[in-house]
């Protein structure tokens, strides 16, 4: 196992002079006196400069096999580098080569590649700049996101991956099932599947959410969060949908919608500010290449020191009408926020993150809370620019008979929640949570324009490659 990384390396916090280490070559310079490579193991952006003597035995025989792409070993004595670009470089006094990367074939030379290229070579582009960086980027924010939670008492619940509820009551769940669909087709005058041959006896789904579940633990452990993939067969084409996605989804007892906006709020700042302080290199990396206005840095460093703006949807909708924009989707109270409506709010009128909350109640889940004018509920969005919603939350309907009301005006199989309003039967509290998609927070932080650049295995209507 490497234990040094060439991150530890660069930042000087190696005692040890003498060092191996394994990585792939990013280039190869040979020159008459002197030979360099850049060397990468992915634990940072910059790469260690490696210094040979054309000469040196274990090189001559390897050296034109040391191509971009191949894999080797080194060992040598660090020193203080004389050259601008780096603090330290190393003097290789041994190389052997693990894998040669056949420059004729090897997909990803030295230029820059499209973003639409590196998609189909899913399994290489981790090894590019931008891939390592967004990956860097996306395991330095889960570790952030467990820490601001762990360091506010809140428990990691495991919600199910499979489930027979639909917690959002949309409808764009995933079926499970071992059921044998060619042997069924052949079948003559099938009316109606009989679950009772299936695994779980009854339809069951991959999760929209593990919001439902994590509230029998905020309704038990008080401050609860899920972390983890969720599934939405919902076929949308569009750069911000996945049909797999990882959502955050803390869950409060004794908490209201302004604490719930508070968490969020809260939230979202610590991130950019662990991402400000440990990610810095691929920040940069990304207001250089992914922003035209290179503002990407000083942007999230003023967001997470101001405060997020409130405005109620009836508010934004009003603006929205008063605003001299043609959008595609007509704006009148009742509707749906398009994109183009959120990023007029984020974008030009708060030109920040802003909440949006108190929602219509029929454009809204059956859990959310009815407010006291019965026409919205207590829920709220949180848009930022370049991605519109990043969050959506809500107060959750903790009076059981206007829960059950609202299940049975919604067409809502009511058995199948039965297990939900025991949570409001039984000591039943005022409680909230939201849920936030962690590819949008990426999407927001590196300025990736595609939600399917900042997940390893993208999935999508019509691919799930490996
Ligand atoms: O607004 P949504 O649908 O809310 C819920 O699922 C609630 N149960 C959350 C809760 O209150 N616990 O989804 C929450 C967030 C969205 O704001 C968005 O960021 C993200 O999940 N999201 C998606 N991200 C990528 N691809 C998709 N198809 C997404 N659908 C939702
Ligand atoms: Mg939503």
């Amino acid at each position: 196992m490497q234990k040094i990384r060439i991150k530890e390396i660069l930042a000087g916090n190696t005692d040890e002079k003498s060092l191996s280490i394994g990585g792939w070559v990013k280039t190869h310079r040979q020159s008459k006196n002197v030979s360099f490579i850049e060397l990468t193991d992915g634990s940072s952006i910059k790469g260690l400069q490696l210094v040979l003597d054309p000469n040196l035995e274990s090189y001559v025989s390897i050296a034109e096999d040391i191509t971009t792409g191949a894999s080797i070993q080194v060992s040598g004595e660090l020193q203080d580098s004389p050259a601008k670009g780096q603090a330290f470089e190393l003097v290789v006094s041994e190389i052997t080569l693990l894998g040669k990367a056949n420059p004729e074939t090897y997909p990803l030379q030295k230029k820059g590649h499209t973003l639409e290229f590196l998609r189909e070579q899913l399994h290489l582009r981790p090894r590019s700049n931008t891939f390592g960086a967004v990956f860097r980027v996306r395991d330095r924010a889960a570790f952030a996101l467990h820490t601001f939670f762990h360091e506010r008492n809140f428990a990691w619940v495991h919600s199910p991956i499979i489930t027979t509820s639909d917690g959002e009551g949309a409808g764009e769940m995933f079926q499970v099932t071992t059921l044998d669909l060619e042997k069924l087709s052949k079948k003559e005058n099938i009316s109606a599947i009989d679950y009772s041959q299936d695994f779980f006896k009854q339809p069951s789904f991959l999760t929209v959410t593990g919001q439902l579940q994590a509230e029998i633990f905020a309704t038990s452990l008080t401050n609860v969060y899920t972390f983890g993939p969720t599934f939405r067969a919902e076929n949308s084409n569009t750069t911000r949908h996945l049909a797999e996605f990882w959502m955050l989804e803390p869950e409060m007892a004794f908490c209201d919608l302004e604490g719930d906006m508070g968490l969020a709020e809260d939230f979202v700042k610590y991130i950019l500010n662990d991402l400000l302080a440990n990610c810095r290199e691929d920040l940069e990396f990304f207001q250089k290449f992914y922003d035209e206005d290179k503002k990407l840095i000083s942007t999230l460093e003023s967001v997470a020191s101001a405060s997020f703006e409130v405005i109620t949807y009836t508010e934004a909708i009003s603006i929205l009408e008063k605003s001299a924009i043609a959008f595609e989707f007509p704006v009148s109270w009742g509707i749906d926020l398009q994109t183009e409506h959120e990023r007029y709010l984020t974008e030009v009128h708060v030109g920040g993150p802003v909440f949006v909350i108190d929602y219509p109640k029929d454009i809204k889940a059956f859990y959310m809370r009815m407010n006291d004018d019965e026409k919205t509920v207590a829920a709220m969005d949180l848009l930022v620019p370049r991605c519109g919603e990043i969050i959506g939350g809500s107060q959750r309907e903790e009076r059981y008979d206007v829960l059950q009301n609202k299940i049975r005006t919604m067409n809502l199989d009511e058995k199948e929640y039965e297990w939900y309003l025991d949570l409001r039967k039984y000591g039943t509290v005022p409680h909230a949570g939201f849920g936030l998609g962690f590819e949008r927070l990426l999407m927001y932080v590196t300025g990736m324009q595609n939600v399917r650049d900042v997940i390893p295995c993208p999935r999508y209507a019509g691919s799930a490659n490996f």
